[in-house]
């Protein structure tokens, strides 16, 4: 974890130090920011949160939590008429009108587009591969598989954790070379400073968050938040 970097020299690297923080209070009321109230949610927040959670049941958790987001994000999508024949009868039915695309960005948003495609099985996975530089904090892109035939109707860039916002931006942005009618970003927590950043950044985007947390500390982690969300996926300690 961050907590035991240091710059060369031996100098430990503070990189949000003395930085300004806007509070829960001021990021709350933002546009287009949906942050969930569904008390299912807050019960798994808790028990995914607890540092005595292990990897196995940590995953399992981030899938459960990732289908209720996948519920309240897809809330809005569009439907066109589908004519069927029931055993009984003919009716005209409705189906999702254009296809549905996720990013997760890796590695940890790996946990939440399963969680995605197990509520919206024919969606299409993006791959994309950002990590943010611990000294820094800035994001730097490492793998991309998103195709460039486009036919979605919307694309949702998943992670767990917005943190200084780096990450989100920088994936919203590439995102947008692509041309999707519409696009939305989903977290599981998120910390003020990074989801005002978003916001600020990407006005045109629909932003949904499970769990809106209190700061940064000085090394760029969400307090309380969770840990590293990378690690206690996938048990690399
Ligand atoms: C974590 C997290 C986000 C990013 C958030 O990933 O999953 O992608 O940090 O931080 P930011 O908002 O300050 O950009 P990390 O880069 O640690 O990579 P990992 O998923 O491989 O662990
Ligand atoms: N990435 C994580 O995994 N956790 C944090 O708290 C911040 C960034």
């Amino acid at each position: 974890m961050a907590e035991t970097s240091t710059q060369s020299g031996g100098r430990p690297s503070l990189p949000m130090a003395g930085i300004p923080q806007p509070t829960r209070e001021e990021v709350t009321k933002l546009p287009r920011v949906h942050i969930s109230s569904h008390p299912v949610m807050a019960h798994k927040m808790t028990a995914l949160r607890d540092k005595n959670t292990q990897p196995p049941e940590f995953y399992r958790l981030v899938k459960e939590i990732g289908a209720l987001l996948a519920y309240e994000a897809t809330l809005s999508l569009a439907l066109e008429p589908a004519p069927i024949e029931t055993p009984m009868a003919p009716m005209v039915g409705q189906r999702l009108a254009g296809g549905i695309g996720v990013t997760p960005i890796l590695r940890a948003g790996l946990g939440l587009a399963e969680a995605f495609r197990e509520v919206i099985p024919d969606i299409q996975v993006w791959h994309l591969g950002l990590r943010r530089d611990e000294h820094t904090l800035q994001a730097m892109e490492y793998y991309n598989r998103l195709p460039h035939k486009v036919d979605l109707q919307v694309a949702y860039a998943i992670d767990p954790m917005l943190a200084t916002g780096g990450s989100a931006i920088d994936a919203i942005n590439i995102l947008k070379l692509r041309n999707i009618p519409r696009l939305s970003y989903v977290c599981i927590i998120a910390a003020p400073y990074g989801l005002l950043k978003l916001s600020q950044t990407h006005p045109d985007i629909d932003i949904y968050v499970a769990a809106l947390d209190e700061s940064l500390n000085d090394v760029g982690y969400i307090v309380p938040g969770l840990g590293d969300a990378g690690d206690r996926q996938f048990g690399t300690f």
